[in-house]
């Protein structure tokens, strides 16, 4: 279990995260949705180690892990990629698998081979194109390379920011089924971050939608889409209430 609990994060004036709290089960797939500017991408940016929460706390499996470090995550099971892609360009697409994989064993010996970098490049559809640099591969292949990579670090839980966005819908909709797939061969708990909301709910059997840092809904995708609150953040407006109609008329 991922347990996320009462995080904020201020910058300067802006408070990008307000005691942001969820949990994620090992065997769960969670779309973490909101409006640009909503903190999803701070919010991976500290669950991942690579920024400081001012407040709150982070578990993996009952055990605390320790804040603004980027091995500690990785040493407790978390995994993510970034919304804009940060792949090795120069390193061909098997290499940049295999520095992730060098990596676990380095920081994870428990782990044993870890997840072996072929049959990731694999489930990647990437196989052949493993001895191409990465910066030459079509962009929808280098997202499902930044998967691959992440993987290999053998992650109990994997952060996805954005995955499909810049995707068309042929290629979104290879990247579900390969999510799908790696998740049901790895068994791991899945967090993905995307605006194209039938992608997420196509993954996912469970939404946390977030606006200006906050955690304003949370559960199945049908009490989800019937939530006014969810429903003025994405479409601006809800319903007028029985007693404002009467005023209007
Ligand atoms: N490094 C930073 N310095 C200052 N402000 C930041 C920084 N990173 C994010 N912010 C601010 O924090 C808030 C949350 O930003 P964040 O990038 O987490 O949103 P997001 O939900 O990922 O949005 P998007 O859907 O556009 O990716 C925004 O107001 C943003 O301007
Ligand atoms: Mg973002």
């Amino acid at each position: 279990m991922l347990e996320v609990s009462g995080i904020n994060k201020r910058f300067g004036g802006v408070a990008a995260l307000s005691e942001v709290s969820f949990s994620c089960n090992r065997d769960e797939m969670i779309g973490l949705i909101g409006p640009n500017g909503a903190g999803k991408s701070t919010l991976v940016n500290v669950l991942s180690g690579f920024l400081c929460a001012d407040s709150g706390s982070l578990a993996v499996n009952g055990r605390v892990v320790a804040r603004c470090d980027p091995i500690a995550a990785v040493r407790a099971g978390i995994a993510r990629t970034f919304q804009t892609s940060r792949l090795f360009g120069d390193m061909t697409v098997r290499q940049n698998v295999e520095v992730a994989h060098s990596r676990c064993m380095e920081l994870r010996p428990a782990e044993g081979v870890g997840v072996d970098p072929e049959i990731l490049i694999d489930e990647c559809g990437l196989t052949a194109l493993s001895g191409l640099p990465a910066a030459t591969l079509a962009y929808g292949n280098q997202r499902l390379l930044e998967i691959a990579r992440s993987m290999a670090l053998a992650p109990a839980f994997l952060l996805l920011d954005e995955p499909a966005a810049g995707l068309n819908d042929a290629e979104t909709a290879l990247l579900a089924r390969r999510i799908i797939a790696i998740r049901e061969q790895h068994g791991c708990g899945i967090v993905v971050i995307d605006h194209d909301l039938s992608f997420i709910n196509t993954l996912c059997e469970r939404l946390v939608v977030m606006d200006h840092g906050r955690v304003i809904a949370s559960g199945p995708p049908e009490t989800i889409w019937s939530d006014p609150r969810v429903i003025e953040v994405y479409v601006g407006q809800t319903p007028p209430t029985e007693t404002q109609q009467a005023t209007i008329q």
